[in-house]
C-alpha cells in the first residue's frame, strides 16, 4: 500500500518537524514496509528524509528563472526532493491550472525522474451526468500525460468528495479504478474524505493501492492509525494465503 498524507497550505515547520517525529518512528517501530509520503507546505521542507518519502504539492517546471511566487527544480534538489504531486483538484479547480499547463509539468518532472503523484477526477456536476460524461471528463485529465511513465502513482479524487465528509460508493471507487486500471499499470490511490473511520475499506477494495489523504493525515496519530490499518490488511491477506 502506498499512504500520502497532504498537508496543503496546513502546518508550520515547527509542527511538521514534531509530526515527522511521530510518524517516522511509528513506521520504524513497527517494521511498516508499505510506502509512506508526506507532502509538507514548501515552508516546512527540510534535508532529511529516513523511512518517509517527502514530496511537494507543486513546483514550476523550469530549473530556475523569472517566475514570481513560485519554486523550481533548483529549489526542490536543495532539499532532496524527487517526488511530487501533479494535477490535484485544488491546483485545477482553485488556482486555475490548464490541462495544458498540468501536462507541460508532467512532461518537466518525468524528464528528471521524479515519482509523480497524478490525480484525476470529477466535479459533481459531471459525476450526476452518468458514467459515459464521467469517463469523457476523466479522459480529458490524462491529455498529454504518459500512462506508462515508470515511476507514476495515479491517485483518483472526485472533487466532491475532497473535504466535503463525503465519499463515493465503494461500487463507484471499484468502477473508477477499474477504467483506470485499463489506461495504466501504475499503483492507483484513492482520495477524498479518507479518515480512519473508512480507510481500511477503502484500502481493501479491488484495484486500490492506497490512500492520499489530507484533512484527516494533519493528525500524525491518525495518519499513523492509518498506515497500521494498511500493514494489517497486509497480514490478514497473508493469512487467508495460507488458509
Ligand atoms: P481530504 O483531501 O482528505 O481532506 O478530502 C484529500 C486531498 O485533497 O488530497
Amino acid at each position: 500500500m502506498i499512504l500520502c498524507a497532504n498537508f496543503k497550505a496546513n502546518k508550520t515547520r515547527q509542527e511538521t518537524r514534531a509530526y515527522m517525529a511521530v510518524v517516522e518512528s511509528f513506521v520504524s517501530a513497527n517494521e511498516i514496509d508499505d510506502i509512506v509520503m508526506v507532502f509538507p507546505p514548501f515552508t516546512a521542507l527540510e534535508h532529511l528524509s529516513r523511512n518517509v518519502l517527502i514530496g511537494v504539492q507543486n513546483a514550476y517546471p523550469a530549473q530556475n528563472g523569472a517566475y514570481t511566487g513560485e519554486i523550481t527544480l533548483e529549489q526542490l534538489e536543495e532539499f532532496g526532493v524527487k517526488t511530487i504531486l501533479i494535477g490535484h483538484s485544488e491546483r485545477r479547480h482553485v488556482l486555475g491550472e490548464t490541462q495544458e499547463h498540468i501536462a507541460a509539468k508532467f512532461r518537466f518532472f518525468a524528464e528528471k525522474g521524479f515519482a509523480i503523484i497524478y490525480c484525476v477526477g470529477e466535479p459533481l456536476e459531471i459525476r450526476e451526468q452518468g458514467d459515459e460524461a464521467l469517463m469523457r471528463y476523466v479522459d480529458t485529465q490524462f491529455v498529454g500525460i504518459d500512462c506508462n511513465y515508470t515511476d507514476l502513482i495515479i491517485a483518483y479524487e472526485p472533487v466532491w468528495a475532497i473535504g466535503t465528509g463525503l465519499t463515493p460508493t465503494s461500487d463507484q471507487i471499484v468502477d473508477m479504478h477499474a477504467a483506470l486500471r485499463t489506461k495504466t499499470s501504475a499503483p492507483l490511490l484513492y482520495g477524498g474524505s479518507v479518515k480512519v473511520d473508512n480507510a481500511s475499506s477503502i484500502m481493501a477494495l479491488e484495484n486500490v493501492e492506497g490512500v492520499l489523504v489530507g484533512s484527516a493525515s494533519l493528525s500524525a496519530n491518525d495518519f499513523c492509525e492509518m498506515i497500521a490499518q494498511a500493514s494489517q490488511l497486509k497480514q490478514n491477506e497473508r493469512e487467508n494465503e495460507c488458509l
